[in-house]
């Protein structure tokens, strides 16, 4: 299954995208996941700026024309992300000519501003520090942002990490509305206050952390671990994760899921037919709500650039 955006000029989305964020990077095993997910049917990956791994991917995509497993480029739908250093008017063309060049490719699907939050110009630093905090220009940026989508570089434009207050800022100022809003969303972070606004407003969500992230603290994993979703999943004969998978699905929303896995990436595909019972939607619906990444510093819950909705936290 796929999804049509409802702006840009991009393909349909693929309703389950590969992503590529991994801690420490590790550029041989990415281009070898990336493989391997195009061998068992993966046709959407996912990759950013600062996550280092534009260049594996792209050589993965390169080497699976090479082989013939997909026909050309055009068969994969390929997101890329604007990081906040970057998040200035006049760096976003330069900055997306260099994800290209990372890519090997001349055009990125979807090209999104990765946080509502602009760093000084400079190298990437992380945890980022306040005092590199600028105020961002959101008509400017998104302006650079559509100029992109006009000279066909990126088919389709969005934002990720995005609240109602930051979506509303944009669309303000929009010729072309974003695309696609990416944030972290699970059936433990379920963001319906924000899922709500984006289908009234057009805006495409795409989950990020669909299996609750990859353990950054090592204090254990809330949706894998979960109790409501592993009774579920017995019921089903399905994994939890196939489980977060597919709620998200019906959502209406496209995980985006990180496995480097062989087997793990082929059962996070496997979710498509079959389905779950109102019951099981009832149970989902009450799981108490915890934001799972907690972000640093510019990047947290609390902080003043925070992509939380406050009517998200308590949904129960
Ligand atoms: P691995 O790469 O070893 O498969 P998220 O996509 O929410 O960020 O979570 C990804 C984390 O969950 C990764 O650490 C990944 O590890 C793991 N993972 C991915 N798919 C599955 C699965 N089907 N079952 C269990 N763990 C999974």
């Amino acid at each position: 299954p796929e999804v049509a955006l409802k702006s840009g000029n991009a393909r349909p989305m693929p309703a389950v995208g590969m992503g590529t964020a991994s801690f420490p990077l590790d550029p041989e095993a990415t281009k070898g996941a990336v493989l391997a997910a195009i061998e068992v049917g993966y046709r959407h990956f996912d990759t950013a700026y600062m996550y280092g791994t534009e260049t594996p991917l792209g050589e993965a995509v390169a080497e699976a024309v090479r082989r013939g497993l997909v026909a050309s480029r055009e068969e994969v739908f390929v997101t890329s992300k604007l990081w906040c250093t970057q998040n200035h008017p006049d760096l976003v063309l330069p900055s997306l000519r260099e994800t290209l060049k990372n890519l090997q490719m001349e055009y990125v699907d979807l090209y999104l501003i990765h946080w509502p939050v602009a760093l000084k110009p400079g190298p990437i630093s992380f945890p980022a520090k306040k005092e590199d905090a600028v105020p961002l220009d959101v008509e400017g940026v998104w302006r650079a942002m559509e100029e992109c989508q006009r000279l066909g570089l990126a088919k389709a434009i969005g934002v990720s990490n995005f609240t109602t207050k930051h979506l509303d800022k944009v669309l303000a100022v929009a010729t072309i509305p974003p695309a696609v809003n990416q944030v972290e969303l699970n059936p433990l972070w379920q963001q319906r206050t924000l899922r709500t606004y984006c289908a009234e407003k057009g805006i495409h969500v795409a989950a990020y952390s669909p299996l609750g992230g990859q353990n950054w603290d090592g204090s254990g994993n809330a949706v894998l671990g979960s109790e409501v979703l592993a009774g579920v999943a017995k019921a089903r004969g399905k994994t939890v994760a196939q489980v977060a998978l597919r709620w998200i699905y019906e959502q209406g929303v496209t995980p985006i899921v990180k496995s480097y896995n062989k087997e793990r990436l082929k059962q996070n595909l496997e979710i498509f037919d079959w389905e779950l019972t109102d019951e099981d939607h009832q149970k989902i619906s009450k799981i108490p709500q915890l934001k799972i990444i907690k972000g640093h510093g510019l990047f947290s819950q609390e902080g003043e650039f925070t992509s939380v909705d406050p009517a998200d936290l308590n949904i129960v």
